[in-house]
C-alpha cells in the first residue's frame, strides 16, 4: 500500500469512527469509561429485558441513585427540598408509610410494562422516567449542568457533558433496574436455601390454590401479573375510583387498577389505590367476604354459582397473612448500595 492510499484509508477509518461515535451517542451508547452491569436473578425469574439504547452500567446506576436521592432534581431545585426518595423510602420498599396515600413501591419494575395505578404510562422504564422527569418533576437540567460532579458523571455514562432530560430519564431507568427484590424468606424457600414454618406453608396452599386464588393475579415470582383488574372494592365508581377507565374510556375497565406486587407487602400499608385498608387482615377479609358485584368485576372474583365469598376459616386467614409476611426481603430493604448516598 503506498503512502497516499494509507493516508486515505486512515481518513476513511477515522471518518467511520467519527460517525459511529455520533450514532453511538444517539443510541445511548455508554462512554468509554463506563463498566457494564449484569442483573443476576434466581433461576425462576424470567430474564430482564434491557433496551439496547440504554445499556446498564455501574456508573449509570450510581448516577441514577444520586439523582433519585437528590432534592436538586425537583422543580425549583434544592429549595423545594423534594427528592424521589422523599416519598419512596428504602426501608418501606420505596413507599412512604406515614403519609396515608397509596404510593406504589419501586420493586422489580424492570420486569414491568404498565406503570401507575391506572397504567397511564406503559412501555419501558425509560418511558415512565420521561414522564416523571418532564411532567412530574419538571427537572431543570441547568441545575445539573452547573454542577461539576454531575457533569463528570453524565460524561462518563453517556459520553457527553451536555446534559438533557433524556439522559436524566435514562440514568433513573438504569437505577430502577437495580431495585430488585429476590431474597425474601419465600425466595429462599423457592431456591432451597431456607424453609417455611408449617403455618406459612398452610398459608401458601391457600394462596396458590383455588381456596384463596391469589396466584392468578399475584403469581410467582413477581407477585403481580402486570395487568388491571376490578377486585370488587366498590359497586359504583366515581372520580379517581374509575381507575383504568380514565385511561381507556372503556366501561369494561371501570374500577380496574394495576395489580401491585406483593413483595415486601407487610411494610407498605395502607393498601389499595386509595389506601382504604390499614392492615393485611383487612385486605384478606375483603377478598374473603367483602367483594362487591359490578358489571366490570373481574371474573376471577366470582366463584362457582356466582358466589363472591371465599369462606376461609379464621385459621386459613391467619395462615394466609403469615405467608404474606414471607415476601419481606431484608436484603433489599437494608442493601447499602440502594441507600441515600448523600
Ligand atoms: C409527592 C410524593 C412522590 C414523589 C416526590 C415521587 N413519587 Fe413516585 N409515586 C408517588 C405516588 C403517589 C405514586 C402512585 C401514583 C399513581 O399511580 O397515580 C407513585 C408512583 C411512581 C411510579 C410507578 C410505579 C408503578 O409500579 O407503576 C414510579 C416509577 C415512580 N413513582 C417514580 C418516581 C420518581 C422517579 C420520582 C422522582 C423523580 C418520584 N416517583 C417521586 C409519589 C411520589
Ligand atoms: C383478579 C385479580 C386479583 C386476585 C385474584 C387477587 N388480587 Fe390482590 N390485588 C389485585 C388488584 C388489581 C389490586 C389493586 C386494587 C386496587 O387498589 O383497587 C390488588 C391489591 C392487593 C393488595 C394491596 C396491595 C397494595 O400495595 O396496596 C394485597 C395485599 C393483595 N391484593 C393481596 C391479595 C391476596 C392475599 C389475594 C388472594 C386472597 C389476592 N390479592 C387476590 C388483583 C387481584
Amino acid at each position: 500500500m503506498n503512502r497516499l492510499a494509507l493516508t486515505g484509508s486512515l481518513v476513511v477509518v477515522s471518518l467511520l469512527l467519527g460517525c459511529r461515535r455520533d450514532n453511538a451517542e444517539e443510541m445511548g451508547w455508554h462512554g468509554p469509561s463506563a463498566t457494564p452491569y449484569a442483573v443476576g436473578a434466581p433461576h425462576y425469574f424470567p430474564p430482564m429485558e434491557v433496551p439496547a439504547f440504554n445499556p446498564l452500567t455501574v456508573e449509570g446506576i450510581e448516577l441514577g441513585r444520586r439523582l433519585y436521592h437528590d432534592p436538586l432534581l425537583s422543580a425549583g431545585g434544592p429549595q423545594a427540598g423534594r427528592s424521589c426518595s422523599s416519598c419512596h423510602t428504602q426501608s418501606a420498599s420505596f413507599t412512604e408509610p406515614s403519609t396515608g396515600t397509596a404510593i406504589l413501591p419501586h420493586v422489580n419494575l424492570g420486569w414491568n410494562s404498565n406503570f401507575l395505578w391506572t397504567g397511564a404510562v406503559s412501555g419501558t422504564l425509560e418511558d415512565i422516567m420521561r414522564f416523571e422527569v418532564d411532567e412530574f418533576f419538571e427537572v431543570d437540567v441547568q441545575l445539573l449542568q452547573d454542577n461539576a460532579d454531575y457533569r463528570e458523571r453524565f460524561r462518563k455514562v453517556f459520553g457527553t457533558g451536555n446534559i438533557t432530560r433524556e439522559h436524566v430519564a435514562k440514568a433513573l431507568a438504569q437505577w430502577f433496574r437495580r431495585l430488585n427484590s429476590m431474597d425474601s424468606k419465600f425466595d429462599r424457600y423457592l431456591s432451597y436455601t431456607g424453609t417455611l414454618t408449617s403455618q406459612e406453608l398452610s398459608g401458601m396452599m391457600v394462596y396458590l390454590s383455588e381456596v384463596g386464588d391469589c396466584f392468578h393475579c399475584h403469581g410467582i415470582p413477581m407477585l403481580t401479573d402486570n395487568a388491571f383488574h376490578n377486585i370488587g372494592l366498590d359497586s359504583t365508581f366515581q372520580g379517581e375510583d374509575r381507575g383504568r377507565y380514565l385511561v381507556t374510556g372503556d366501561p369494561d375497565d371501570l374500577g380496574e387498577f394495576k395489580a401491585p406486587t406483593l413483595r415486601n407487602i407487610a411494610l407498605t400499608a395502607p393498601y389499595m389505590h386509595d389506601g382504604r385498608f390499614a392492615t393485611l387482615e383487612e385486605v384478606v377479609e375483603h377478598y374473603n367476604s367483602g367483594v362487591k358485584w359490578s358489571p366490570s368485576l373481574d371474573p376471577l372474583m366470582t366463584k362457582l354459582g356466582g358466589n363472591t365469598t371465599l369462606n376461609l376459616t379464621p385459621t386459613q386467614k391467619a395462615d394466609l397473612v403469615a405467608f404474606l409476611h414471607t415476601f419481606t426481603d431484608d436484603t433489599f430493604l437494608t442493601d447499602a448500595a440502594l441507600s441515600n448516598p448523600f
